[in-house]
């Protein structure tokens, strides 16, 4: 089923945004394609598209229920979000528990060890620049944000963070690392954006030590380990079954 909507206003990799029948709001279109490094790689996943729409949902009404200021205002179909028009911040906000991914590509850190405080590493939006790692001296030099903002933006990733930890603890899933965007109304008042999902966090599944089996995220597509859909689809299933509400999951 595809909702009223008005014109395509943006198309990106994984998502079309268009108008929607209310001027502060606008409508997410979750698509199937997939990329990887910076789309170098790229596939049709069928039904990925409704499994990240349903699961980014379910997360943001979790942190909606935590007084986590999000983008979300709701469903609007099984691949369609309604959500707040912003202006998307050009960071990409990476939280990281346990070192995996370019960390340990990048740094002689082993992959696995745990990372606490979590890691926050801030890259640039730019895929032609191929999202670089930024520094707090370049995020300054850059006026990308000011140091308000900029430290505004950390806390909330961080509450985030520690929001989502124990959530996905509780379905036994590993939170390894995942990747944020932020985004500013009209009003100025800062807001989650984007999705969170397989595509945009690293989830190992505690029910099994095997390390090719338990990863239940994106790097099935990325390093070729087949099954990408049953993996997200099984995030979905935990994620829907979840109890954890911000009162009774710490
Ligand atoms: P990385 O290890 O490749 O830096 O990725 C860290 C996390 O960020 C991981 O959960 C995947 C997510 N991510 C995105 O959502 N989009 C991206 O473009 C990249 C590079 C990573
Ligand atoms: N999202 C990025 C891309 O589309 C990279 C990644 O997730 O690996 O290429």
């Amino acid at each position: 089923m595809t909702p009223d909507h008005g014109e395509l206003l943006y198309e990106g990799k994984a998502k079309r945004v268009y108008a929607s029948t209310q001027s502060d709001c606008v409508l997410v279109e979750f698509k199937n394609d997939a990329t990887a490094f910076n789309a170098q790689k790229k596939a049709q996943l069928d039904d990925k598209g409704r499994l990240n729409c349903q699961i980014s949902a379910r997360l943001f009404e979790h942190l909606e229920a935590a007084g986590v200021p999000t983008h979300y205002v709701g469903l609007a179909a099984d691949t369609w979000m309604l959500v707040k028009k912003v202006e998307i911040i050009p960071l990409e906000v990476v939280l990281r528990n346990i070192a995996a991914g370019s960390l340990c590509r990048e740094t002689p850190i082993t992959p696995g060890t745990p990372i606490d405080p979590a890691l926050l590493d801030l890259y640039y939006k730019d895929d032609a620049l191929g999202d670089p790692l930024l520094t707090q001296a370049r995020v300054r030099l850059l006026a990308v944000v000011n140091d308000q903002r900029l430290s505004a933006i950390e806390q909330l990733a961080r509450r985030v963070n520690a929001l989502l930890l124990p959530f996905f603890r509780s379905i036994e899933l590993q939170l390894v690392d995942f990747k944020l965007e932020l985004g500013l109304t009209s009003s100025g008042e800062l807001l989650l954006a984007d999705e969170i999902s397989p595509d945009t966090c690293r989830l190992w599944d505690c029910k099994t030590m095997n390390a090719e089996d338990r990863i239940l995220d994106k790097d099935r597509f990325r390093q070729d380990l087949g099954g990408v859909m049953q993996a997200y689809g099984e995030v979905l299933k935990r994620v829907q079954a979840s109890t954890c509400n911000p009162r009774n999951c710490m």
